[in-house]
């Protein structure tokens, strides 16, 4: 028997109705086998990133995501935009995610973003700037792994088309793309500190 694919859904909305958090779940519900998508709860308990807060001892909330996404194989963000950017809760995991410096649980790991907003762009900016940030943390951006939908004119959570666009594990890239060192070096020598 093969070890499932395990990915971690960073979810960008913590709306009790949130449209992405169905999405979210719905890809966890709906993962072909050999997948497992986990959500990973408990990113409104987060601090704000800080790094007083970072020493040998981390919040809780901080340490358990790290845990969690260092365990993991990839890592999906499904968000809406806010302001033409991605939330804060999702913007803070990924800088909690992404220290230690050069050793943060993101380094390394497959990334994809994917969303839906009530607008015809379905949230494109922010999940550019999600990508975006979490390259720069160290993960691998996955070649098709990133798409914005739009809400207007259709039920994201029931057409099966639509659905299968935000699965990343639809995308034939994806396990493909899993742990190349050369991904991570490339992005990490022109960023950071
Ligand atoms: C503070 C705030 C800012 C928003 N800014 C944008 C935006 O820039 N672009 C966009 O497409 N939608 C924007 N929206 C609308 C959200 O995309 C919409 O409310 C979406 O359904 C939220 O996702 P959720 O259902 O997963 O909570 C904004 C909503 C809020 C509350």
């Amino acid at each position: 028997m093969t070890t499932p694919t395990r990915i971690v859904a960073l979810v960008g909305s913590l709306r009790s109705d949130s449209l992405n958090r169905r999405i979210a779940e719905a890809l966890r519900d709906q993962a072909p086998e050999g997948v497992v998508v986990e959500i990973a709860e408990g990113l409104g308990s987060l601090p704000f990133y800080n790094e007083d807060l970072d020493g040998e001892a981390v919040p809780t909330a901080a340490a358990t995501l790290r845990e969690l996404v260092g365990n993991a194989d990839a890592v999906l963000a499904v968000t809406p935009e806010y302001n033409g950017t991605m939330p804060a809760v999702l913007n803070n995991a990924i800088d909690w995610l992404s220290r230690p410096y050069g050793v943060g649980a993101l380094v390394g790991k497959p990334f994809g973003v994917v969303g839906a907003t009530p607008t015809p762009y379905g949230g494109k900016w922010a999940h550019a700037d999600a990508a975006r940030s979490a390259g720069i943390a160290g993960a691998i951006v996955v070649d098709g792994a990133v798409h914005s939908q739009s809400a207007l004119e259709v039920d994201v959570l029931e057409d099966v088309e639509v659905l299968q666009r935000l699965q990343p594990s639809s995308r034939r890239s994806w396990p493909s793309s899993r742990l190349l060192p050369e991904g991570r070096s490339g992005r990490r020598s022109t960023h950071g500190r």
